[in-house]
């Protein structure tokens, strides 16, 4: 088992497998960054297996597949397989745009894939391009389609902005609850790569538009997740993430790995120990020490909000989020 300083289990890996994206999201990556990572520094799906292979065996019981967008790195679905048939009691699930899932949702099902994270900011198609700054509506809402209809168990994110989505919260959680998916409202993070004009939601402003509309109750966090849960009378649940909170913090049991191989031990902290060498020269128990180490390393809570607030400038996109 993995346990760090804090006496918490880390259990929970997320590879972002490329940085790259076919959106470019306002709050995320609006212009093309200046130079993505060289093709030649990704790790290649056998050696992400390989990495894989040691956090399955030291504990990970959970791995979601993030980008960037996921879905751009040709074989997706053959990695997943990998770590399938490795551990099929693994609840591997991924985070995706959507945009290229219709025509891919029945493989990654089938190799094994079982959750899948969309996010849906708009139902309105220049709003959504808006966003995006691509006419991705159509597409995303067939791959949303296509999930369900295969048998992936969906959950959406919403990042609400003021002058842009923020009239569509209802109807976005409607259309969410037609169709049983948990919406997560997400509160816009501030980062130095976002559309400087962007101005967020807080989620007091939030649930006061929810009120009028709905009586529901907190819930509180559940599990590890950095949600905050509420229900409504009818037994429908929705979430909101308030990132700049550290009470999710005490529950933490994530890392994440980036495509060249950093290992993180949390998104906002700048450190990271990269177990790209270890994997290339095969040296798999140099690869566990690594993980066993930044394990040990994992700070108590993110730096925000704090009296030394300060926040990564790691770009989320590098990250998965
Ligand atoms: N603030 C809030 N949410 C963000 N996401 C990406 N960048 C940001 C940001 N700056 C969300 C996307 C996606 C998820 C992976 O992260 O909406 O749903
Ligand atoms: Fe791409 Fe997701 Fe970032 Fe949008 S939020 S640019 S879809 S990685």
């Amino acid at each position: 088992m993995l346990i760090d300083s804090y006496d918490r289990v880390v259990d929970y890996l997320r590879i972002s497998v490329t940085e790259r994206c076919n959106f470019r999201c306002q709050y995320c990556m609006p212009e093309k960054p200046f130079s993505w990572v060289p093709k030649e520094n990704l790790l290649s799906f056998e050696e992400l297996f390989l990495f894989v292979k040691v956090a399955i065996d030291e504990g990970i019981k959970k791995i979601r597949i993030t980008g960037g967008e996921p879905l751009l790195r040709e074989d997706l679905d053959k990695f997943i397989k990998m770590i399938y048939d490795y551990d099929p009691t693994i609840d591997l699930a991924m985070t995706s745009n959507a945009y290229l899932l219709k025509s891919t949702a029945q493989r990654l099902r089938d190799a094994g894939l079982k959750r899948i994270n969309v996010s849906i900011d708009s139902l309105k198609p220049e709003v959504a391009q808006k966003i995006a700054q691509k006419d991705v509506l159509a597409d995303v809402l067939a791959g949303v389609e296509e999930a369900r209809a295969v048998g992936l168990k969906v959950k959406v994110n919403m990042v609400p902005m003021k002058n842009m989505n923020a009239d569509e919260i209802v109807d976005v959680l409607e259309y969410c609850k037609e169709r049983d998916m948990t919406i997560r409202f997400i509160e816009y993070m501030e980062n130095q790569y976002a559309s400087k004009e962007i101005s967020g939601l807080k989620s007091d402003e939030l649930l006061a538009i929810l009120r009028e509309h709905y009586e529901f109750e907190d819930e509180g966090f559940d599990g590890a997740s950095p949600s905050r849960y509420y229900r409504m009378k009818d037994g429908y649940r929705f979430g909101i993430i308030e990132p700049y909170g550290d009470d999710f913090c005490k529950q933490c049991n994530r890392i994440r790995l980036t495509a060249e191989g950093n290992l993180i031990p949390c998104l906002y902290f700048d450190e990271a120990m990269s177990i790209s060498k270890s994997i290339k020269e095969g040296d798999i128990a140099a690869a566990a020490e690594v993980l066993r180490d930044v394990v040990k390393n994992k700070p108590e809570k993110n730096r925000w909000g704090g009296e030394d607030s300060e926040s990564s400038s790691r770009a989320f996109y590098e990250t998965g989020g």
